[in-house]
């Protein structure tokens, strides 16, 4: 498995959640099209989401052993708390975009820092979908991913 997509919690909701800040793309319609992009591209994507931490570290930390090259993350609401998801990337040691569907910085305060982004190559926020597709396309351009 070469890319790895890890989506934080209650991104399952997606289409039905707050769709004025998170629009009205679901998870699945965001995976689908990662998932058709890596294959044209001769690259294998696998998209996995929960709503609980240490689920959450545990993929992280299998992504060190399974052959992953590259962690494209939505960390959620995990972004702003979670050392724990810190500290398993950076046990991993892959190199990871940050990616936020809303602009984090135009929110709440306690959104405005993430745990995440002083270890991620780049953070992608506030272009909804096509931030993963982003990402995505970065990950394809490096040597050490395809
Ligand atoms: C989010 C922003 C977080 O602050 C929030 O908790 C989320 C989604 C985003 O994609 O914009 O659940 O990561």
């Amino acid at each position: 498995m070469q890319i790895l997509v890890v989506h934080g919690p209650n991104l399952n909701l997606l289409g039905s959640r707050e769709p004025e800040v998170y629009g009205a793309h679901t998870l699945a319609q965001i995976d689908a099209d990662l998932s058709q992009k890596a294959r044209d591209a001769g690259a294998q994507l696998e998209s996995f989401q929960s709503n609980h931490e240490g689920a959450l570290v545990d993929r992280i930390q299998a992504a060190g052993r399974d052959g992953t090259r590259f962690i494209i993350i939505n960390p959620a609401a995990y972004t702003h708390t979670s050392v724990a998801i810190r500290d398993a990337l950076a046990a991993v040691a892959l190199p990871f975009v940050e990616v936020h569907l809303s602009n984090i910085h135009r929110r709440e305060s306690f959104r405005h820092h993430s745990y995440m982004s002083e270890l991620a190559v780049g953070v992608i926020c506030g272009l909804g979908p096509l931030g993963y597709t982003l990402a995505l396309q970065y990950a394809l351009s490096r040597r050490d991913v395809l």
